[in-house]
Parts: structure tokens; sequence; C-alpha cells
């Protein structure tokens, strides 16, 4: 696939701003972007003349970018071939000694699954699994048991729901594609959260529709603002419970006066994450236009690859429309396994929340003894910290940080135009070791920077 100069230098954002050479700063930004996966492996990059050109500056500086990348294993180039991302073969040499310098993965958000529970749950899904097999198995809005399942845990949630009101999808992020290819045509602007779930962003670029950014800020959600943009979306995608990145939960007063001229999408995926307060209603209830999506991702586990559509027959028709064009439905053991797993209650497991919260005890505690500047407010729930840092240095921190031994999301990937460029967000889905190793590791990679390290030159071994 050939990424156009235009795209890639969309993506750098504002990789202008920063010290160090032109050009260090250039391939830190472009090594950021493979290892977010924004340029995906295999990808073609556009040539030093045109990237130039899109950014504004001289080839000298791109070509430099580029062979610094081509050292460190970031691009491959071949005579009169486009250069192609690819990854290291090995880890830098500072990552390879000792035995405790395996790189810290905090750039997901997502907990371990709870094995027993999953165990128990599949096998008995396999004991139900031949009532299915004098049928097709071609389940478009997914299997009857799923489909009800899910309603009864809107049901015993406080929201009346019938299971022909359900469609069954593989994930969250594949409920929002199809929604989006439904609802929306190019040039469609989409009303968001600023910062939003990244895949959201890329889902609505994908679709060529325009993004109308209205500010989460630490007080949370402004539904003035919110009606005045829905004035003028075509439509409105909003992560209410416990956003992703913030963690903020939407007070229920402006859940009651949130009435937006446009159709609205509401992503309800973390909404079983609570942790220091009850699980917010679903939002349906103050909204019964909402169309709500929803998951066992987070909950349960994501390899369960089940999520799905809350709205009317008549929407959740004309989704399946366009998805005989990507896919023709959902495994139906999974569907069967997640169904026995929603009727049994397992969507909010006391140990696991409390495992979470003392997780998320520990990363704060670690934050402030390593990396005392950095602000960092405490959610009531959800699976992150979404960390301010006083300078806008996010981005080369998470270019450099990799050599220290630890991946992290800088903030512009949750935002549009190079925004959140002093924001981090801190999963604390790991073991309460690994994330204080994880921080001491940033900690160095932080002091590195302040130093004048960049990611092509990093100095430092990993403790
Ligand atoms: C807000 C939000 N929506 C959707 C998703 C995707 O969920 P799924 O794994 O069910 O596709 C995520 C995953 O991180 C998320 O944070």
């Amino acid at each position: 696939m050939k990424v156009t100069s235009h795209v890639v230098a969309r993506m750098l954002g504002t990789w202008q701003e920063g010290p160090g050479p032109a050009h260090q700063r250039l391939s830190d930004r472009l090594r950021l972007l493979v290892l977010d996966g924004r340029l995906p492996l295999g990808s073609t990059l556009p040539s030093e003349r045109d990237l130039a050109t899109a950014l504004s500056t001289s080839r000298t500086t791109v070509g430099a970018a580029y062979r610094t990348l081509v050292e460190h294993g970031y691009l491959a180039t071949r005579a009169r071939a486009k250069a192609t991302v690819r990854l290291p073969d090995d880890p830098p040499p500072e990552r390879r000694s000792g035995t405790n310098s395996a790189t810290i993965d905090l750039s997901f958000a997502a907990p371990p699954a709870p094995v027993e529970i999953l165990h128990a749950a599949f096998a008995a899904a396999l004991e139900q699994l031949p009532r299915h097999f004098e049928r097709h198995g071609y389940d478009r809005n997914g299997t009857a048991e799923l489909r009800e399942a899910v309603a009864h845990w809107y049901q015993r949630r406080g929201l009346p729901t019938p299971p022909d009101h359900i469609l069954i999808t593989n994930g969250a992020q594949h409920a929002l594609a199809l929604l989006a290819r439904t609802l929306l045509s190019p040039r469609d602007q989409v009303l968001i959260d600023h910062p939003t779930y990244p895949h959201a962003i890329s889902t609505f670029t994908e679709v060529r529709a325009r993004l109308l950014p209205v500010a989460v800020a630490s007080s949370g959600w402004d539904t003035a603002q919110l009606h005045a943009a829905g004035r003028i979306a075509t439509l409105a995608y909003l992560i209410p419970d416990f956003h992703n990145p913030t963690g903020l939960c939407m007070p229920t007063s402006a859940r009651q006066s949130l009435k937006l001229a446009c159709p609205t999408v509401i992503d309800e995926t973390m909404t079983d994450l609570a942790l220091d307060r009850a699980s917010p209603d679903p939002f349906a209830i103050h909204m019964p236009t909402a169309i709500s999506i929803g998951s066992v991702s987070k909950s349960i586990w994501g390899g369960l690859r089940i999520g799905w559509i809350r709205a009317t027959p008549s929407l959740l028709e004309r989704v399946q429309q366009t998805r005989h064009a990507t896919d023709l439905g959902t495994p139906v053991v999974e569907q069967l396994a997640t169904a026995i797993l929603l009727d049994e209650d397992q969507t909010q497991r006391p140990g696991t929340l409390e495992q979470l919260r003392s997780q998320r005890d520990v990363l704060r505690q670690a934050l402030t003894e390593d990396l005392p500047d950095l602000h960092v407010p405490q959610p009531a729930g959800g699976l992150t910290l979404w960390a301010t840092f006083p300078q806008p240095i996010s981005s080369r921190l998470a270019a450099i940080a990799p050599d220290y031994g630890v991946t992290i999301a800088a903030g512009p990937r949750f935002g549009i135009g190079g925004a959140f460029e002093r924001n981090i967000r801190l999963p604390y889905t790991l073991p309460q070791d690994q994330l204080t190793q994880a921080i001491r590791r940033l900690a160095q990679a932080e002091q590195a920077l302040t130093r004048g390290a960049t990611g092509a030159h990093s100095p430092a071994p990993v403790a």
C-alpha cells in the first residue's frame, strides 16, 4: 500500500516543533507512526521529493530522516523502489542485556482473560453447539441466544430492550465501522469527543467524513458546545462511560439535558469498568433515540471479539445490508460462550475490579515518585490514566521510550491536528511490578529527553 505525501504530512502534525535538528525530529515522528501502527508494515512511503514538498521542508531533511530510519531498521530500501515500512529484526543493543529487559507495552489498554471463567463458558458453549448444526451458521444479526442475553443485560440495567433491537458484531470497533459506512457519506461532519478513541478517528476518516471535535476538558463535557456542534453534524459519536482516554464519566444531569439534533452513537464499551462509583445507567434511558454500541472486550476479554449495536430494527436492517460487503456474521461458539457469560453476569467481577483499582493506585504512586511533574487526575473507572506534562513532549517521549524498554501511546493519537502534545495515556491493565518498572523506564526516557536525546540516538541502558 502506498501512503501519499499528504496523508503522511497530516499524520506528522506539528513535527517541526521541539529541540534538535529537523531531520531527527522528522525521523522520530515517522518512527512513532510505525510503532503506533499508523504507517502499516509493508506500506511504501512517498519519495523524498514529494514528502519534502508536502512538509515545506528541504529534500536533505527528508533524506536524512529516511536514512536514519533505514539504519535503525524501520525502513527498507531497494534500488529504484520506494522506501517500505518495516520493524527492526532485533531490539536495539541497549535493550538486549539483562533478564528483566523485555519491552513493557503500555500502549494497549485491555485486561488479560479471566481464564477459568472462559474455560467453563466455552465448555458449556460446545455442549450447546450441536443445536446449531442443522442450520447454515450464517446469522447476520447474531444468534438468538446472544441477542437475548444482550437484551437481558440492558433490561437488568433498567432499559427494556427487545432482542430484535440488537445486532451482534465482531467487537465494538466493527459496530462503529458498520455504522459509519451505513450513516455517513464523504464530507459529512461527525461530532467527536476531543480527545477520543483513536480507531474512531480512523474509522470516520476512512469514510472520508470531516471531524468536528468538541473538547472533553478535565471538568468533563460542555453540553452547550455539544448542542451547537450537533446542529451542523450528520452524526455524533460520544464515549460518556469512563471515556477513553480520560476515564471521565458524564454526569446524570448532562445525560438528561443532552438533546442533539443529529443521530448519536453512544459507545458504552467501558461501562462495566466502574471502580469508584456505580456503573452509569444505559444512555438510551435518557436519550431513547441513541444508537448504543457495546462490547465484552474490556469487561471480559478482547479475544472473544464480540460486540453489538442496540438500535431500531429498521436501522439494523440497513446496517445488515452494509455488512454483506464486508463479512457474513460472527462465529457461533464465541457467541454461545458470551451469552453464557452475560447470563452469569460476568461483566462486573468484583475480584477483577479490585485488581484494576489496586493497579491504578500503584501506577499513580509510581508516577508521583518517578515523574512528579506529571499531572495525573484520578478516573472513577475505565482502564487508563490521562496524564499531562508541563511541556509538549509527548510524541518525542513516545518515540524514544522503546529504547528504554517501554512503549506508550502519545497524546496526539487521541486527537486531531496535533493536539494533546502534553498528554500521554497510561493503562493500568498490567501487573503491579510491571507498571512500576515501566514508569521507572519512562522516567529515564524523560530525563534523557530533557538532556536532548532523540529516538535515533538513545543512549541509556534499561534498568
Ligand atoms: C471506546 C472504545 N470503543 C471501542 C473499542 C473497540 O472495542 P472492541 O475490542 O470491542 O472492538 C475500544 C477499544 O479500546 C474502545 O476503547
